[in-house]
C-alpha cells in the first residue's frame, strides 16, 4: 500500500467531485424530487435487494463516501441512527442540511470529513453501507477490506461498486476520447465527447436526470474508475461473510442440494458460470430485455412439456402406469426445443458481434481520424448503442 498514492488519487478524485458533485439528486429542492429518490432507493434495497426495511429500524449505520446525503437519508428515514463519512467538506455541509430538513424525528446522525483509509471508530455498526465510492480509490480492495472491518458479527455490508464488464462500454469510450483529446484537459475531453457520443450523452441525461456537463465530469474526466468483478469482491469477503444478495442478480446458478446445506460458498465451485450474467452486464439493457421477452415467449412449451415429464411420474405408487411410449415422444419434443431454444446462446450470439464491432473500431483507431471514428461508431449496431453497460452493481454480504 502506497500511501502517497492513496492521497493523490483522492486529491485527483476530489477535485472532480469539487466542480460537479455526481451524489445530488436533488432531494431538497421539491417534495417531488425527495419522493422520486425514495421510490428508487425502496426498489434497490427492499425490492431487488430483498432487505426487509425493518433491518434499519434502531440499527447503527455507517455510510462510508456518503456523499451529500441525498442517499443515506433513506437508510435513515427507514430507522438508522446513521454516520456519514466522506473526504469532501463541501459534500457533507450539503449532507447536514439534507438531514436537518428530512431526518426522521429523534435519530441520532453523525457527520465527519474523513477518509475510508485512514478511517478510525471506536464502534462497530449493525450495517455498513458505500455506494459508488470503492472504484474511485486507489485500492478498491482494500477500501473493501476498511470498511468490512467496521461491520458487527450478523451486520451487514450494503455495496454499490462498478464491475469491469459493466463500466466496460465507457472505459472503451475513455480510450478513444484519449486518442483525440488530453484527458486532463476538461475542455478538450467535453469538447471529444460530446462529438463522438452525443446519443449516449443525451440518454443518460434523460434517464438520470443529471447535466451532460456532470456526465462527461464523472464518466471521462474523473482519473480513477476501478472496477471489481464480483468474483474479486465475494472472494476477498467470503472468508468472513456470507453472500445475501446482488442486484442485478448474480445468482442465475443455483445450487441443486438443499437450501438446508448449502451456503454461497457454491459461487466458488461454479465460478465460471458467473459469465453469463456479467455478459449481459456489458451490453445494452433494452436489448437484453427484449431477447428475454422473445424467448420468454419461446420457452412456453418447453415449459408445458417438462411440466407433463414430470407430471407423468407425479404422485407414483404402485398402481400406476408408466405411458413410456408418450413420455419418449414428449422427451424428444424437448430434446428439439432445447436445441433451438436454449435461450443464452443468444446472448452469446449477439456478444459475437460485439466483439467484430469493438475489434473494427481498435483496427482504426489508430489512423488517428476523428471522422471516419465517428462514422464507424454511428454505424455500429450493438456497441455504444442504448444504455453502453451498467454503471453499478449492487451487493449485499452478512457477516459471519
Ligand atoms: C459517486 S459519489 C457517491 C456518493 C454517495 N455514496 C451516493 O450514493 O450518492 C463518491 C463519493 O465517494 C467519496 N470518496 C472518494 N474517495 C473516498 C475515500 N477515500 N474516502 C471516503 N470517501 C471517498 C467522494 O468524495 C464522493 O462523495
Amino acid at each position: 500500500m502506497n500511501t502517497n498514492k492513496i492521497l493523490e488519487t483522492e486529491k485527483k478524485v476530489l477535485k472532480v467531485y469539487k466542480n460537479n458533485n455526481p451524489s445530488i439528486h436533488f432531494v431538497d429542492k421539491s417534495k417531488k424530487k425527495f419522493n422520486s429518490r425514495k421510490l428508487s432507493m425502496d426498489n434497490l434495497i427492499l425490492h431487488n435487494l430483498k432487505f426487509p426495511k425493518k433491518m434499519f429500524q434502531g440499527a447503527s449505520l455507517l455510510d462510508c463516501g456518503a456523499g451529500t446525503g441525498d442517499t443515506t437519508i433513506s437508510f435513515n428515514n427507514w430507522g438508522a441512527n446513521c454516520t456519514l463519512i466522506d473526504i469532501n467538506d463541501e459534500a457533507l455541509t450539503r449532507a447536514k442540511l439534507v438531514f436537518k430538513k428530512f431526518k426522521k424525528i429523534g435519530s441520532k446522525n453523525y457527520f465527519k470529513k474523513q477518509s475510508i483509509f485512514s478511517l478510525k471508530l471506536k464502534k462497530k455498526f449493525d450495517i455498513v453501507t458505500s455506494i459508488g465510492v470503492i472504484h474511485h480509490t486507489e485500492y478498491p480492495l482494500l477500501a473493501l477490506k476498511k470498511i468490512s472491518k467496521f461491520i458487527k458479527k450478523d451486520g451487514f455490508l450494503i455495496l454499490g461498486c462498478a464491475t469491469p464488464e459493466g463500466f466496460f462500454q465507457r472505459n472503451l469510450q475513455r480510450y478513444i476520447i484519449s486518442n483525440f483529446a488530453n484527458l486532463n484537459n476538461e475542455a478538450e475531453v467535453e469538447q471529444v465527447a460530446k462529438y463522438l457520443f452525443k446519443n449516449h450523452l443525451i440518454r443518460a441525461h434523460k434517464f438520470s436526470g443529471r447535466s451532460i456537463k456532470a456526465i462527461i465530469h464523472d464518466t471521462y474526466v474523473n482519473p480513477k474508475i476501478h472496477g471489481l468483478t464480483f468474483d474479486e469482491i465475494n472472494k476477498n469477503l467470503q472468508k468472513e461473510f456470507s453472500f445475501y444478495s446482488a442486484a442485478p442478480n448474480i445468482n442465475q446458478v443455483t445450487d441443486p442440494a438443499s437450501p438446508l446445506t448449502y451456503n454461497s460458498d457454491y459461487f466458488t465451485r461454479l465460478k465460471n458460470m458467473t459469465l453469463l450474467p456479467s455478459l449481459t452486464w456489458m451490453h445494452n439493457a433494452d436489448q437484453y430485455l427484449n431477447y428475454l421477452k422473445n424467448d420468454n415467449k419461446k420457452l412456453k412449451n418447453l415449459k408445458i412439456i417438462t411440466n407433463k415429464i414430470s407430471k407423468s411420474f407425479n404422485n407414483f405408487n404402485s398402481e400406476t402406469k408408466i405411458n413410456k411410449k408418450k413420455i419418449n415422444k414428449l422427451l424428444s419434443k424437448n430434446i428439439t426445443l432445447c436445441k433451438k431454444n436454449l435461450f443464452k446462446t443468444r446472448i452469446i450470439n449477439e456478444h459475437k458481434k460485439f466483439l467484430l464491432e469493438i475489434r473494427n473500431l481498435l483496427d482504426n483507431i489508430e489512423k488517428k481520424n476523428i471522422n471516419k471514428i465517428k462514422d464507424l461508431l454511428d454505424k455500429n449496431k450493438i456497441l455504444f448503442k442504448k444504455s453502453s453497460g451498467l454503471g453499478n452493481n449492487y451487493y449485499i454480504f452478512q457477516k459471519k
